[in-house]
């Protein structure tokens, strides 16, 4: 069964924990996240962003894959199937599929088109018992080939979306998807500390999750952070993984890979760097 993401991260958020959206790409991924959740005990989520969606086959697919294994391989803490920096359109799309989670990343819109919209979206998600995340301030960086640049929300603007009746709000920080450049000027904690402070118990979401230190790390859920997204960092070491493996020379057999021997070093990888950021996010054994 799929769980919505709002009880999780309100009982991170009480907590001081952050519970981790790490994105999948594949069953392996899914697999690997999801087996990783199970044995740290801890509640998790998965992202599923409109390209990654375009690429399993569909939004159908991907939930009934993760519902098919979740039955299967026995997993026993709460998972959310979450729509990571939707359209409008496609948040309409994984609430009818059956995603228990949505980001509508309005963010690029006018405030009060921002605000319109999600407003639609948060009836409609819950109407369907689906929790909604809506974004101020863009976040840059590259996701699905758009490079954007990081920008600071604006506290006030936070607080309108938030009043809106959302699950939990992404305020840009100076945060940015992918690696961080050497002159990064690193996270606004300043701004995040007024957005906490208007918005209150609203759970704050952290993108772009790889490459941040641990203190900073340790500083933003201090300042009500309660979920944080990794992407890249899954995807670094699972290529270097397999490239590691291919390098190694492992067609002995001259038949080719084996397909299932050339991707267990990457889903491994990919174990290993869940585990570690669920560690640092403290939320091993909170499920
Ligand atoms: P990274 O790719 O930087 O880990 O960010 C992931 C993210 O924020 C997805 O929304």
């Amino acid at each position: 069964m799929l769980t919505a993401a709002k009880e999780m991260l309100d009982k991170a958020k009480a907590g001081k924990y952050a519970v981790g959206q790490f994105n999948i790409n594949n069953l392996e991924w899914t697999k690997a996240v999801l087996l990783t959740a199970k044995e740290n005990k801890s509640p998790v989520i998965l992202g599923v962003s409109e390209g990654a969606g375009k690429y399993m086959g569909g939004y159908n697919t991907i939930v009934g894959m993760v519902k098919g294994m979740i039955k299967d391989l026995d997993i026993d803490v709460p998972v959310a199937l979450h729509l990571d920096h939707g359209s409008y359109e496609h948040a309409i799309k994984c609430i009818e599929a059956g995603f228990s989670s949505v980001m509508f990343d309005g963010s690029h819109y006018p405030i009060l088109e921002n605000i319109r919209k999600t407003e639609e979206l948060v009836k409609f998600a819950h109407s369907r018992n689906v929790s909604i995340e809506a974004e101020v301030g863009s976040i840059g960086g590259e996701e699905d080939g758009v490079i954007g640049k990081g920008e600071v929300a604006d506290a006030t603007e936070c607080k309108l979306i938030a009043d809106l009746g959302i699950d939990m709000l992404a305020a840009g920080i100076g945060n940015i998807h992918g690696k961080y450049p050497d002159n990064w000027a690193g996270l606004d904690f300043k701004a995040l500390a007024e957005i906490q402070e208007l918005t209150g118990i609203m759970p704050l979401v952290l993108h772009g999750g790889t490459g941040i230190s641990e203190e900073m790390i340790r500083e933003s859920i201090s300042l009500g952070v309660s979920k944080i997204n990794v992407n890249t960092e899954c995807q670094l070491t699972f290529a270097a993984a397999t490239r590691k493996y291919i390098e190694e020379g492992h067609d002995i057999l001259g038949k080719g890979f084996d397909p299932r021997k050339l991707l267990a070093p990457g889903y491994e990888a990919i174990k290993k760097t869940v585990k570690e950021k669920m560690e640092l996010f403290g939320s091993v054994g909170q499920a």
